[in-house]
Formats: structure tokens, sequence, C-alpha cells
């Protein structure tokens, strides 16, 4: 693996074909690779880069995943705790596709309702199901029970 410290050069190796998803706000890059089911027994190789300097926010991970282009369902779910991320898929070296995901209007499953009287807590065939209030800063409500929960909250449960 590569390293330099100075600014706008290369931290790791380039990938040939996956995804890279740059930009992910610092710290994050774990709770980006739970998003993904990814816990690093499945073999792929990975790139975890956390905490390094960027144009465009203070500090940023990067997470790089050679042999898996992830799907459309997976990136919006990342954008709840990694809204300026950017994902990249990579063919042969070249960046194919850049996206910038928008935040999904319902999420479901994915997240806990932290009501422990929320009917999702106490019956085992509900499904959580949460729409999006706000993006900025991020807000979303239990659509049983209405309570309200924030982006930190959301980083939390997922890490
Ligand atoms: N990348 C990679 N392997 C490749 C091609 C790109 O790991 N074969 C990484 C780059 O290191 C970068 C990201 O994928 O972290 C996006 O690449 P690119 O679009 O070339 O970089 P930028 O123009 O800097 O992207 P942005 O404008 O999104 O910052
Ligand atoms: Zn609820």
């Amino acid at each position: 693996m590569i390293s330099y410290s100075k600014k706008d050069e290369l931290i790791v190796s380039k990938i040939r074909n996956g995804t890279v998803i740059d930009h992910i706000p610092a710290g994050r890059a774990l709770a980006v690779l739970k998003i993904l089911g990814i816990k690093g027994n499945e073999g792929y190789r990975i790139a975890l880069v956390m905490n390094v300097e960027s144009k465009k926010i203070e500090r940023k991970d990067i997470v790089k995943i050679e042999g898996r282009e992830i799907d459309e369902k997976e990136a919006s779910l990342i954008t709840l705790i990694a809204p300026s991320a950017t994902i990249n898929i990579i063919r042969d070296y070249v960046v194919v596709e850049k996206r910038h995901l928008e935040v999904p209007k319902q999420i479901k499953g994915l997240i806990k309702c932290p009501n422990p009287q929320c009917i999702t807590n106490n019956d085992v065939e509900a499904e959580s199901r949460f729409l999006t209030i706000s993006i900025k800063p991020l807000k979303l409500k239990c659509e049983y029970c209405e309570i309200y929960i924030t982006e930190e909250d959301v980083v939390r449960q997922i890490l």
C-alpha cells in the first residue's frame, strides 16, 4: 500500500474493478462497511482510509472495495450517514460512473425504532419503517409511533 501525507496525492493504490466510496465524513467508514454488510471475511480486497485531508470537506474517509459494485439501494442507505459521499464505480481502472445519491424518502428495515413501546419492537412480523422528514439536518420519523430520529441516532445505531 502506498501512502503519502501531502494533500491531493494518492493515499492507497487505485483499484481495477469495484467501488470507491469517497468523501465520507471523517470517522464514518466503518459505519459504511456495516451498511454494506461487509465484515471482512468475505474475501474482498478492501482499503479503508480514515481522517485524511480533503478539498471538499474538512477531513474524510474513503472505502475502496475491489471486486464488488454496490447497488442503488445500498448506495441510498449510505447517504443516511454520509450525505456528502460520492460512489465511484470502477471498471478496468476507469471511473465509469459517479453517483451522488439522494436520501431515500422511506427507509425500511435498516433502522430500529428507539421507542420500546413501538409495535416494530414488539411484533416479530413488523418491519421498521421511517419517513424522511428533512435531509439537512437529517430527521426521520417512525411511521408507526411517529418518534423522530436524527443522523447521530442512525450513526450510533449502525456502529
Ligand atoms: N479511484 C481508484 N481507482 C481507480 C480510479 C479511481 O481508487 N482505478 C479513486 C480515486 O482515488 C478517488 C475516487 O476513486 O478517490 C474518484 O476518482 P476520480 O473521479 O478520478 O477522482 P476525483 O476527480 O478527485 O473525484 P471527485 O471529483 O469525486 O473528488
Ligand atoms: Zn416507532
